[in-house]
C-alpha cells in the first residue's frame, strides 16, 4: 500500500527551532514505521520560501529574499538530516518545477471560474501573512503576534470557498477519521459550519512569490503556492520519473495546530476545485511550551534542536519529544525534563538493562544465546504487541504506540530483577531455567528494539547488532519467540552515556 506522509514545509525567515525539528521526527516515526510494515513509503518535508515574511526579514537583514532563503533552506535541510529524517525528498518553494505547477493549477482554477477578481479590505497581520476577521482580534492586535494591525485595502483576487460549504460538511460526514485527534476535527468542522467567505489568494504589494498567470502585478499569496507543495513534489521529486499516480492522495499531512484552518478548510477545498483528490487524513499536534508559553522564535524562548543534539544525541531529543508531551497536546519541555527521561529511561531501564543482559550471556554461555524455553510470563507480556503498537501508529498515536512499549521494557525490568539470574548461575541444577531466563531477556530486547526502531533507530540498531539479530527488520519478525537460540552476541558500545556537562563558570 502507498504511504505519502508529510510535514508542513517551514519558514525560511527564521533558523530552525526545536519545534520545527517535531513536526519533521513525527512524520519520520511514522515513515520508518510504515517501511517496516513493508508499505511503498514517500516520506516529504522542505521549506516555505515565498511571502511577505520572508521578504520582510530580507530586508531587516540587508539582503535579498532568495539569499536568505538559499541560506536558511540549507539549516532545515540539515536539521532533517540531523534529526536522522528519512525523507525521500526536500521541497522548495522555489523550485522552478513547483512555481510552474502552482501557476499552472491556479490559472486552472481561473479558468474553471473559482477564482475572481475583487477588493479586500481588512485587518493585516504580516508576521502571519494573513488577514484577520474582527472577532478575532485582541484589543485591535494580531491574537499571535501581539502587534498592532492595520487596515489594508487591496484590489486581490478571490477563491470561491464559499461554494464549497456543502461538499466540505459533506466530506468531514462522510469520513469521521479526515482530522485527528477528535477535538481539532471537531474545530474545524465548527469553524466550517459558521460559514465560510471567500478568500483572497493573491497580494499585489509585494514582488516575492509566484507571479499570477493572467496578471503578473500580482503575486499568489504564498498559502495557497504552500499548501501546493504537497501535490507538485510528487511529479518531480525522481529525476525522469512522475511519482504522482503512485502516491496522491497524500496519507497523512502532519501539522501543528496553528495551521490547521489552512489544512482542514483550504486546502481541500482548492483540491476539490481542481478536481484533485483530497488527503486522506490531518493529524495535528499541538505545541512545544516552556514555562507554559509557546516556544516560538519571537518570543525568543527557544530551545536550540542542534545543541541538545550535539549534547545526548539524536535518539535521546527523538524519545523524549513522544514520552514527555503526548502527541496531539501540547506539553512543556524543559532540560531538567530531558536529563530525568535520558536517565531514568533510556539509559537506565533500556541501555543498562541490554548491557546487563549481554554481559551475563557473555559470563553464563560465552556470548551464544541459550536455545531456553521461551518464558510463559514473557510470552504472555509480547502477546498482540505488534498489533497493539500498529493499531496505535495507524491513528498517528506516537505516544501511544511508544508507551505501549515501554511497558514492555517495564516489564523486562521487572523480569530480570525477580529471575535473578545472577542467582540461578550459581546453581548447576538450575542450568535449564537460567537458559529460558537468557533466552527470554534477550528475545524481548530483539522484539522492543525492532519495535523502537522508528524512535530511536541509532540506538535500536546497535543493539540489534550486538544481540546478533540485525538482519531482521520488518515489524513480523518483532514476534517473541520468532528467532531461537544460538545467535552470538557481539560487543556494545554505551546506547545512553552518562553526560557529563562542562562545569557552570563559577560566580567568584
Ligand atoms: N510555512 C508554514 C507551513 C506551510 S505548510 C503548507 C508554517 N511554517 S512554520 O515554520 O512557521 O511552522 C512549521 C511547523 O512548526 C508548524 O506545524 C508549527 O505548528 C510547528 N511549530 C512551530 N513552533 C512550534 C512549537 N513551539 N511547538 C510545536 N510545533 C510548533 O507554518
Amino acid at each position: 500500500m502507498p504511504f505519502y506522509v508529510t510535514t508542513p514545509i517551514y519558514y525560511v525567515n527564521a533558523e530552525p527551532h526545536l519545534g520545527h525539528a517535531y513536526s519533521t521526527i513525527a512524520a519520520d516515526i511514522l515513515a520508518r514505521h510504515m517501511r517496516q510494515r513493508g508499505e511503498d513509503v514517500f516520506f516529504l518535508t522542505g521549506t516555505d520560501e515565498h511571502g511577505e515574511p520572508v521578504a520582510q526579514a530580507a530586508e531587516r537583514l540587508g539582503t535579498t529574499p532568495r539569499e536568505l532563503a538559499d541560506r536558511n533552506s540549507v539549516r532545515f535541510r540539515d536539521l532533517a538530516a540531523r534529526v536522522n529524517a528519512t525523507n525521500d525528498f526536500f521541497i522548495r518553494t522555489s523550485d522552478p518545477e513547483h512555481v510552474a505547477e502552482v501557476r499552472r493549477i491556479v490559472q486552472g482554477l481561473y479558468d474553471s471560474g473559482h477564482v475572481y477578481a475583487g477588493v479586500y479590505e481588512g485587518w493585516y497581520c504580516d508576521r502571519c501573512a494573513d488577514f484577520k476577521t474582527e472577532s478575532e482580534l485582541v484589543d485591535g492586535k494580531c491574537p499571535i503576534h501581539l502587534i498592532t494591525l492595520e487596515k489594508r485595502h487591496e484590489e486581490n483576487y478571490f477563491f470561491r470557498l464559499s461554494s464549497f460549504q456543502e461538499a466540505l460538511e459533506r466530506l468531514y460526514a462522510e469520513n469521521r477519521d479526515f482530522v485527528s485527534p477528535g477535538s481539532r476535527f471537531n474545530e474545524a468542522l465548527n469553524f466550517i459550519r459558521q460559514g465560510l467567505e471567500d478568500i483572497s489568494i493573491s497580494r499585489s504589494a509585494i514582488s516575492w512569490g509566484v507571479p499570477v498567470p493572467w496578471d503578473e502585478r500580482h503575486v499568489i499569496y504564498v498559502w495557497i503556492d504552500a499548501l501546493l507543495n504537497y501535490y507538485t513534489a510528487l511529479a518531480y521529486a525522481r529525476e525522469g520519473e512522475d511519482l504522482t499516480e503512485r502516491f496522491w492522495p497524500a496519507t497523512v499531512h502532519v501539522i501543528g495546530k496553528d495551521i490547521l484552518k489552512f489544512h482542514a478548510v483550504i486546502w481541500p477545498a482548492m483540491l476539490m476545485a481542481s478536481g484533485l483528490e483530497v488527503p486522506e487524513r490531518l493529524f495535528i499536534h499541538g505545541y512545544l511550551l516552556m514555562d507554559e508559553h509557546k516556544m516560538s522564535k519571537s518570543l525568543g524562548n527557544v530551545i536550540d534542536p542542534f545543541q541538545v543534539m550535539d549534547l545526548y544525541g539524536t535518539d535521546a531529543l527523538r524519545f523524549y519529544l513522544f514520552r514527555e508531551v503526548g502527541f496531539g497536546q501540547d506539553g512543556n519541555v524543559s532540560t531538567e525534563g530531558f536529563e530525568t527521561r535520558y536517565t531514568t529511561e533510556l539509559a537506565n531501564e533500556y541501555g543498562n538493562l541490554a548491557s546487563r543482559t549481554l554481559a551475563m550471556v557473555s559470563r553464563y554461555r560465552d556470548g551464544a544465546v541459550p536455545a531456553g524455553e521461551p518464558p510463559a510470563a514473557l510470552v504472555a507480556v509480547f502477546e498482540g504487541a505488534p498489533e497493539a503498537i500498529a493499531a496505535c501508529f495507524d491513528r498517528s498515536d506516537i505516544s501511544g504506540a511508544l508507551e505501549q512499549i515501554w511497558e514492555r521494557v517495564r516489564e523486562l525490568n521487572r523480569f530480570v530483577a525477580e529471575q535473578a539470574p545472577w542467582q540461578l548461575a550459581k546453581d548447576p541444577a538450575q542450568a535449564e531455567r537460567l537458559d529460558s531466563v537468557l533466552y527470554g531477556l534477550v528475545e524481548g530486547l530483539r522484539v522492543v528494539s525492532l519495535l523502537l526502531l522508528p524512535i530511536v533507530p541509532e540506538a535500536a540498531e546497535r543493539l540489534l547488532i550486538a544481540l546478533g539479530a540485525a538482519h531482521e527488520r520488518s515489524l513480523v519478525a518483532a514476534r517473541f519467540g520468532a528467532v531461537a537460540g544460538g545467535a552470538q552476541t557481539g560487543e556494545l558500545p554505551q546506547l545512553f552515556p552518562k553526560i557529563e556537562r562542562e562545569p557552570e563558570p563559577s560566580a567568584a
